[in-house]
């Protein structure tokens, strides 16, 4: 099976990006044909430096690979490396009605956010169901906020292959993880915008500093606590092992334990998780050449792909290539 997924590169990424999304993209190299590319294409619309990006865009490869992605399995690309992607993109708004890209939430959210109403952000859809449509992808892995935009590139299938009588692109199916809503330390979604995140790749001292600052609410030590409505707890589950949060639900329901308790364990954790990490990491930013050999292998095998799926569109519609 193929399994395609896209990586803005906008920020550093932190415990909700990993627990939401990476940490499900390596568990599948395991078992299916992957392709995940970084998604420089769609940074554009927020991104407009450009030493910034390329920046960026680097740093997402190396926290891939540092977490465990294996180059050998996995396609790993920059989306601009297959630059037919925008011809499909130009192609589908042929077929595509205003209507549909209107009715986008990730759009509204996003102006009413403070981002810039450009066309690119507006046509959002068209190229991420190209990034998709293109590979011939069976599944996509995505957090909720992503559903949408999978229903569009199903959509955008069945448009174009229903205007040419044609079978060239396939029906893509969402993938959602059982990935939880991760909290930042203000207990809202974990997200850059709201800057309330803690980085995966944080130094050890000023990760453990923004632990021990996560918002709880003011019970006192002796008090049984509610571990659901927690925000160190959720972040406690998903760190540790089932036993282990088996053991914190009791004590936050038997009272006689502080947050702090609860904040120390958590930093020690992610310390455990992400501390080792950060050498392998600094390994994988010291070989710019490896890296780019791995992101251009991944380029070529998936350029390929997208070669072929392209010859049959502009085939099934009439848009006629010389050949090189
Ligand atoms: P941000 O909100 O920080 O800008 P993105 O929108 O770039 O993050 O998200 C990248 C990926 O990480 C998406 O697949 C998204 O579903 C996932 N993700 C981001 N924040 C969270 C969160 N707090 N909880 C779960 N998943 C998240
Ligand atoms: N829109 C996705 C996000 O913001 C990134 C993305 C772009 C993507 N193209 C994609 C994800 C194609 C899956 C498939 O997280």
């Amino acid at each position: 099976m193929r399994v395609l997924s896209g990586i803005q590169p906008s920020g550093k990424l932190h415990l909700g990006n990993f627990y939401g999304a990476m940490r499900e993209h390596i568990r599948l190299q395991e078992q299916h044909d992957c392709f995940y590319f970084i998604a420089n294409y769609h940074s554009l619309n927020t991104i407009q430096d450009a030493e910034r990006l390329r920046g960026l865009t680097a740093d997402v490869a190396i926290d891939y690979l540092a977490m465990g992605l294996d180059p050998k399995r996995v396609k790993l690309f920059r989306q601009s490396d297959v630059p037919e992607v925008t011809e499909l993109a130009w192609i589908l708004a042929t077929v595509t009605g205003k209507g549909l890209l209107e009715r986008a939430t990730s759009y509204k959210d996003k102006v009413a956010r403070g981002i810039a109403a450009s066309m690119g952000l507006f046509s959002y859809p068209l190229l991420m169901a190209a990034d998709i449509l293109i590979y011939r992808s069976d599944r996509v892995p995505v957090g909720k906020d992503q559903l949408q935009h999978i229903e569009m590139a199903q959509d955008m299938a069945a448009y174009f292959n229903n205007t040419y009588k044609c079978e060239a692109l396939k029906r893509p199916e969402p993938m959602l993880g059982e990935a939880p809503i991760v909290p930042g330390v203000d207990g809202q979604k974990m997200s850059k915008s709201y800057g309330n995140m803690i980085d995966i790749f944080g130094e050890e001292k000023p990760a453990r500093k923004r632990i021990m600052s996560i918002v709880t609410d003011s019970k006192g030590v002796d008090e049984p606590k509610d571990p659901d409505t927690c925000n160190v707890f959720a972040l406690l589950k998903l760190m540790a092992e089932p036993a282990e949060v088996a053991e914190w639900r009791d004590r936050y329901t038997a009272g006689g334990m502080g947050y702090g308790e609860a904040k120390k364990r958590l930093a020690e954790l992610y310390e455990e998780r992400f501390g080792s990490r950060r050498a392998i990491r600094a390994d994988w930013a010291a070989r710019p050449d490896d890296v780019e050999d791995i992101l251009r292998e991944g380029a070529r095998q998936a350029r390929a792909v997208a070669i072929d799926v392209m010859a049959e569109v502009r085939a099934a519609c009439g848009i006629v290539k010389a050949s090189t």
